[in-house]
């Protein structure tokens, strides 16, 4: 990530810490785990199914109690705190999200605010920002039940609802491992964009190497047994395996791999030459002719792509309507990573993608040779 002040977050630190579940004998849960997670980072545990992830979590807002060691929030040991006032200072995102079906969504944010009892015009004007940081609109939002939500949204909500009384400090266990990919990918965006403007100190639980690279600022990977393996950069984990069971864990393809570590905004897009819904068709060919490429891109009034426009396939005159445009350039944003934008682009007819804002707006294109510039044994970036 770009180094920037980061505001809101704190170091937590694990100092020796076990966790057991059974008897002496039988392998602790996690063992003797030490590592020190610098204020406004997302760390990222992973690890096969088993390996103490959730414990770990668990243990820093004491829903699990550790057997033995100690764990600091800026330097306070948390069983210094009642749980009860630890957990107000913690986000907690969980999977299945876990909102009050009987609550409305505004109310669902709130719920952290009650229980500060703040009073009710901080309340609402909190729960109106929470909603605007996490994209969904308050108005339309707000009074709605999560049962008509979508899974993409119920997972804002719950994102809301965890930055509601601002911690410094949150944990969010495999929060976007119900989704499909697709979505999955804007919700990583979403939150790594959301993170850049509220800098907490986030430990994010995956099972899934690429969205452990893709999220971190540090990675700590897991083996069974709750054995720390590595704790380090994305980068470092990618070109210095500290064992054979991390190099087996980060998979063969650890080259491609590294494409995750550049995102899409890291790339020179091409800008291409854009027209709009309404434009008279005669100024159009007059601006293809000089661009020369043979193609455009349609946008519609708020910028938005609709789709390419063919030169020879142009009608004489008029202006230019949406059914006009030719879909098919996959859409990527800025956040992307190049590995999952090279997928994209592989999996299309066009190979040239179409990077948009958070709005949906035309940023340029990327092209499948942009990435495998990239890619060659001599370039700079990523380093290979
Ligand atoms: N409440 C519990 N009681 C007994 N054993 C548990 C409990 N929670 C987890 N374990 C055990 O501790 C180990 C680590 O579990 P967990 O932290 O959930 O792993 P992960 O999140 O990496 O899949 C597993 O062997 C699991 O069976
Ligand atoms: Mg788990």
């Amino acid at each position: 990530m770009t180094p920037q002040a980061r505001p809101g977050g704190a170091v937590v630190t694990f100092e020796h810490v076990t966790k057991r579940y059974g008897p002496p004998g039988v392998p602790p849960a996690v063992d003797d785990l030490s590592l020190a997670i610098p204020a406004g980072e997302i760390c990222v545990l992973v690890g096969p199914s088993g390996c103490g992830k959730t414990t770990t979590m668990r243990m820093i807002n004491r829903l699990a109690e550790p057997t033995a060691g100690r764990i600091t929030i800026d330097g306070q040991d948390v069983r210094d705190l009642s749980a009860v006032e630890l957990r107000r200072g913690i986000g907690y995102v969980i999977q299945q999200v876990g909102l009050f079906p009987h609550l409305t969504v505004g109310e669902n944010v709130a719920i952290v605010p009650r229980l500060l009892r703040w009073p009710e015009p901080r309340i609402r004007e909190r729960v109106e920002e929470l909603l605007e940081l996490v994209g969904l609109e308050p108005g339309a939002y707000r009074a709605r039940y999560p049962a008509s939500l979508s899974g993409g949204e119920r997972q804002r909500v719950g994102v809301a609802r965890a930055l509601a009384a601002d911690p410094p400090v949150m944990l969010m266990d495999e929060p976007f491992g119900a989704v499909d990919p697709i979505l999955r990918d804007r919700l990583q965006n979403e939150l790594l964009r959301l993170q850049a403007k509220v800098g907490k100190t986030i430990v994010f639980v995956t099972h899934d190497v690429d969205e452990a690279i893709k999220m971190a600022d540090r990675v700590a990977i897991l083996r069974r047994g709750g054995v720390l393996a590595q704790f380090d950069t994305p980068e470092a984990i990618l070109s210095a395996p500290a064992s054979e069971f991390v190099e087996h864990f980060v998979g063969a393809d650890r080259g491609l791999k590294r494409l995750s570590l550049a995102k899409v905004r890291d790339l020179q897009l091409i800008q291409p030459l854009i027209v709009r819904v309404g434009e008279p068709r005669v100024e159009v060919r007059r601006r293809m002719e000089v661009d020369g490429t043979g193609y455009a891109l349609l946008v519609d009034a708020a910028d938005r792509p609709l789709g390419w426009v063919d030169s020879a396939e142009l009608a004489a005159d008029g202006t230019l309507t949406e059914e006009e445009a030719t879909p098919g350039a996959p859409p990527l944003q800025p956040e992307t990573t190049l590995r999952d934008a090279l997928s994209t682009l592989l999996g299309s007819s066009v190979q040239l993608g179409v990077v948009t804002d958070e709005r949906d707006r035309v940023l340029g294109l990327l092209s499948v040779d942009a990435i495998s510039e990239v890619l060659r044994p001599d370039a700079t970036a990523p380093r290979s």
